[in-house]
């Protein structure tokens, strides 16, 4: 344990947080930097999010992860919103600043696209049609990414198609919001596929999407992680399509926090990757 003159702190704030393998991940990298620090899940009801980001520096913490219900509610109750997580219009980071001040970063995109280059990495946003298939919280995440990376023709399916076109006005082109009972058809000429939704997630039932017509050359993502495999993964690898799934966003998002928090970087190791997997 080297570092001199304080304990290291960040968390992640939830409601619920008990179920969250980032204090797994977070720990890993203080032990392998020989660090005293600590990461703790902070189950902060809805009400009490803005006197629990007030409470991050004088507490002495570097600052935290969001999840599910704050990503959307933190950006009320900092200083300043960066760019991305302005565009995204939600936080997956909130870094305590020098003067005790909070900024709102998200880094969820960043995840997303090195979680797709660390399994594919000649992929290329711009190499042809990419249907996404969900449009809540996940997608805005995937889709804003996407276009950062030059994509040119994002197809967005979506159960309720208002959700879409909400989407696909608010972020213009190349987003194009199209009717729920196309996706199958769209799929005939797509480059990548990405699920952005909860379905296949554990204790959910499994996206409804025949891939019948999907090129076997187009890769298929899934932002969800537990299970390792969603149904929709396992039919694509099946047909002979590379997959991805949700872990490598989960554990590439963490690296800028780093970053910002501690002024470090660290790595995505086979030995982190084995560590969490084997808690799903
Ligand atoms: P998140 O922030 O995690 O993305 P969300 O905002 O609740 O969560 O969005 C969940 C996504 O899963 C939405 O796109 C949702 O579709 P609707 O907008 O129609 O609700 C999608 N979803 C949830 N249940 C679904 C189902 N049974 N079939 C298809 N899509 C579903």
């Amino acid at each position: 344990m080297s570092h001199p003159d304080r304990f290291l702190l960040a968390g992640l704030m939830g409601w619920p947080v008990m179920h969250s393998r980032s204090p797994l991940l977070h720990n890993h990298w203080f032990a392998r930097h020989g660090l005293a620090g600590t990461y703790v899940p902070l189950a902060i009801r809805p009400e009490g999010l803005g006197p629990a980001l007030r409470s991050l520096p004088p507490l002495g913490f570097s600052g935290c992860n969001l999840t599910i219900p704050h990503k959307e509610a933190a950006l009320a109750f900092v200083d300043e919103v960066d760019n991305v997580a302005r565009r995204i219009g939600a936080s997956s980071c909130i870094v305590v600043r020098d003067d005790g001040s909070l900024l709102a970063t998200n880094n969820d995109c960043y995840g997303f696209i090195e979680g797709i280059l660390e399994a594919a990495p000649a992929w290329r946003a711009d190499a042809g049609p990419i249907v996404v298939i969900g449009a809540g919280g996940g997608s805005r995440a995937v889709v804003y990414s996407l276009a950062d990376r030059g994509a040119r023709d994002i197809r967005l399916f979506n159960r309720t198609f208002d959700r879409a076109k909400a989407l696909e006005q608010e972020f213009g082109a190349p987003i194009t919001a199209v009717s729920w009972e196309q996706r199958h058809d769209a799929l005939s000429d797509a480059a990548m596929v990405v699920n952005t939704t909860s379905q296949g997630m554990v204790g959910e039932p499994p996206l409804d999407l025949d891939l019948s017509k999907l090129p076997p050359s187009a890769l298929v993502a899934d932002i969800v992680y537990i299970p390792r495999e969603t149904p929709l993964l396992a039919g694509a690898r099946r047909r002979g399509n590379r997959t991805v799934n949700g872990l490598g966003m989960l554990l590439h998002q963490a690296r800028p926090a780093w970053k910002a928090w501690f002024g470090i970087e660290p790595q995505v190791t086979p030995e982190l990757r084995t560590l969490i997997e084997a808690t799903i």
